[in-house]
């Protein structure tokens, strides 16, 4: 499998591989792959000839220095996983910081239509500045015709959505489902982070996700948003940051319920010093 470290060579791999009319999918990653990441793999492999998946822990998106230099980095792993699922049709783009940044590591500044404001955007102050000016970047730089995403970051993949529509780059964005531990817990890289009582203790999240979705059939959103908040105030172990109920496509907290409207519960909650979110349609 080929990896490349610098912009021009992917520039001229893929280059190579559009003259022959063969569609790209591009799966963007910050790596410590798992198997979530491998199923949004499989699933651009089925639908595009030849797959890149970016391998980049992005620093823009970061407003936290201790979580960006503990980030893990696990490149060698990563590309062994990959090598798993095919030797011939994916190609690796491992950048540094400076091949991406040229010594400038700052975000360029996006107007999301007010997504960018909600929920993570509260809590991580400039975060989807560099979501946006990576994901762009790669854009520019791979042209894939497919880019995949999971629906765990769901805010991000709408935001996603509207960078591509504002700007007008055609490009299909793919969304994908969560993928799962057996136990419920949304897999992450950060999961792997976890000291062991905090990772038995983490399944909670979407145990109380799957509960309030229950509620919501016959509550209102301020309710079960109380009756969540009151299971994690009993919680030892993990602290919770917020849980929204917002709408799913304007992701505004909701006010009252309405038939003809789609919602989601989205939740932030601290395990020692590690961030985990997770999300659930309700209707
Ligand atoms: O979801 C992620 O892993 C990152 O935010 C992304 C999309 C790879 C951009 O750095």
């Amino acid at each position: 499998m080929e990896v490349y470290s610098e912009k021009q060579q992917i520039i001229k791999a893929v280059d190579a591989l559009r003259d022959k009319k063969l569609t790209l999918g591009l799966v963007p990653t910050m790596g410590a792959l798992h198997q979530g990441h491998l199923q949004l793999v499989k699933k651009a492999l089925a639908n595009n000839s030849k797959v890149i998946v970016s391998i980049f822990v992005n620093p823009t998106q970061f407003d936290n220095t201790e979580d960006l230099q503990k980030y893990p980095r696990t490149l060698e792993n990563d590309v062994a996983l990959l090598s798993t699922l095919s030797q011939t049709d994916i190609l690796v783009y491992a950048p540094t910081v400076d091949d991406i940044y040229k010594g400038k590591t700052v975000s360029e500044e996006f107007d999301f239509d007010g997504l960018e404001f909600e929920m993570e955007g509260k809590f991580r102050h400039g975060h989807f500045d560099g979501v946006g000016t990576i994901v762009k970047r790669f854009f520019e730089i791979v042209k894939p015709d497919n880019a995949y995403f999971g629906e765990k970051d769901f805010q991000q993949l709408a935001i996603i959505k509207k960078l591509v529509e504002k700007y007008h780059i055609p490009v299909n964005i793919v969304g994908c489902k969560i993928h799962r531990e057996a136990n419920g817990l949304a897999m992450s890289s950060r999961n792997t982070r976890l000291k062991a009582e905090y990772k038995k203790a983490a399944p909670y999240i979407y145990k109380t996700l799957t509960e309030a979705k229950k509620h919501f059939g016959t509550k209102s959103a301020n309710k079960v948003s109380e009756w969540v908040e009151k299971q994690f105030s009993k919680h030892d172990l993990l602290e919770l940051e917020y849980f929204i109920i917002a709408d799913t496509k304007t992701l505004k907290p909701v006010k009252r319920k309405s038939n003809n409207k789609t919602y989601r519960a989205f939740i932030a909650v601290y395990a020692d010093d590690i961030r985990l979110i997770d999300n659930i349609a309700l209707n």
